[in-house]
């Protein structure tokens, strides 16, 4: 009795160490960089993050958009105010925010009927595919903290 119960302890500690084991494993397999590399990777991620911003500024307050939202998306007569985050087609996630403008928004969807024209898709401009995500970069900055100097 007492010696099947040593067996049953020895096969538990056994399990929780292969267990322990795997999850190491697991570990293992995520390369720890050195970690001048790492800096150096997320220097280089801060300045890629920079760059959408200000691509989709640029984009933004050129375009078609700021024609309906307003400079820096403070709201416009055929538009709402992107600055407010306040979100009324998505819950203001980047993912969501690059999802409105890549499909537009149909008149059936308008939170308030009163707008006079539809947003078409990519607000009716000829977008490359990492344009939207600077536009939504953008936009999503205009109330959002980035983690940048100044923002
Ligand atoms: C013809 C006018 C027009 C143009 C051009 C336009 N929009 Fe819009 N946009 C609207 C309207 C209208 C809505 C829907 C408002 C509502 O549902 O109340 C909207 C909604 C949005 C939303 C969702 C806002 C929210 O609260 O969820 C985003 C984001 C957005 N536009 C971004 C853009 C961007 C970026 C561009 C340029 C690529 C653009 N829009 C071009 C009229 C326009």
């Amino acid at each position: 009795m007492k010696g099947s119960m040593r067996v049953a302890g020895a096969m538990a500690t056994m399990a929780v160490a292969l267990s322990l084991l795997g999850a190491s494993e697991a570990a293992a397999q995520q390369p720890t960089l050195p970690a001048e590399v790492q800096e150096w990777l997320e220097r280089d991620q801060a300045r890629r993050w920079a760059a959408m911003i200000a691509e989709g500024d640029s984009l933004f307050n050129s375009g078609s958009c700021a024609r309906c939202h307003g400079q820096a998306g403070s709201g416009g007569r055929n538009g709402p105010d992107l600055a407010d985050a306040n979100w009324v087609q998505s819950d203001g996630s980047l993912e969501e925010i690059r999802r409105t403008i890549f499909w537009g928004v149909r008149r059936e969807l308008f939170s308030d009927p009163a707008w006079r024209f539809e947003m078409n898709p990519g607000g009716g401009l000829d977008l490359a595919w990492e344009q939207y995500a600077s536009l939504a970069a953008y936009v999503w900055s205009l109330s959002n903290e980035t983690g940048l100097l100044g923002r």
